[in-house]
């Protein structure tokens, strides 16, 4: 990458106006490079090295994105739409002025983790299909999800587009039947909570929710089909009510943050999705 750029787009990149509102302000003085005021908009710099100094604040400059999403329901993972919020609207507009864009799909009405960023060649070695990442759903699901199931997904499932699903692997983690009011089975009190939130939170089917045995399960998928969750327990005769990513790759949903929140990746993150492609897991 060059390591010089013009003074303006630098300034432009990161928000401070458009090329020519940044271009009046170095005019009139506001700008210092290296402690020596500049007026020649066009001036060479190399913005990890020279000081840039605007209205008294040094600029810190950064070209690339990584950001958590915890995504929540009812936004789309699109950069824009004519009819729904989108992921992006969420993040601050420091941030959005460097073109960041989602890291695959979640359907609207699923929650969890999105990465989003503008590395593209990160973003496609993620998503490129030869990789196989693998991606970790927790879902409520209407029905009885048995081992049967288990052995079904590990073998690969045939979905309504004639598709076979790659190996997937499944554990039930809690389950309710419609006799036990409002009580679900768990090996560990977390999964009984998670599920009964999830209860709550899923849309009402027509039929009412209590008449049906459910299931909270996690699912490892690795590869990224259209629907891909809820079409799989659709070959198996069931169907998801509320869904939620909780890993993709190395990265992890973190449980400090609520729908709607997102924070920047740290380093180690950032290093662990360069690693894993490297080391091409999964
Ligand atoms: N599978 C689905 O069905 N939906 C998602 O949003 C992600 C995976």
């Amino acid at each position: 990458m060059k390591a010089t750029m013009r003074l303006d787009k630098m300034l432009g990149n990161l928000g401070y106006g458009t090329r020519s509102a940044v271009k009046i302000l170095i005019r009139q003085g506001a700008v210092t490079v290296n402690g020596k005021q500049v007026k020649d908009h066009g001036l060479q710099i190399n913005p990890n090295q020279d000081e840039v100094v605007l209205d008294g604040e040094t600029i810190q400059y950064r070209d690339t994105v990584y950001i958590l999403l915890h995504k929540p329901a009812g936004v789309v993972s699109a950069t824009e739409d004519n009819r729904d919020r989108t992921v992006i609207d969420l993040l601050d507009p420091d941030l959005t002025v460097l073109a960041p864009f989602p890291v695959g799909r979640l359907d609207k009405d699923t929650e969890g983790l999105l990465l989003i960023t503008n590395d593209g060649k990160l973003s496609h070695e993620l998503l490129s299909p030869r990789k196989h990442v693998p991606k970790t759903y927790r879902a409520l699901v209407a029905g009885t999800v048995g081992p049967e199931d288990g052995v079904a997904f590990s073998k690969g499932v045939t979905l309504d587009d004639g598709y076979v699903t790659m190996p997937a692997q499944l554990r039930v983690l809690a389950t309710m039947d419609p006799n036990a009011q409002g009580v679900a089975t768990a090996e560990e009190g977390g999964h009984i909570k998670e599920m009964t939130d999830a209860i709550h939170f899923a849309p009402k089917p027509e039929e009412s929710i209590s008449e049906f045995t459910l299931c909270w399960i996690e699912l490892t998928i690795h590869e990224g089909k259209f629907h891909q969750v809820k079409r799989m327990f659709e070959a198996v005769g069931k169907k998801v009510l509320y869904l939620r990513r909780i890993g993709m790759g190395p990265l992890k949903l973190d449980e400090s943050l609520a729908p709607g929140e997102w924070r920047e990746l740290t380093e180690e993150e950032v290093e662990s999705l360069r690693n894993y492609r490297k080391d091409g897991n999964g």
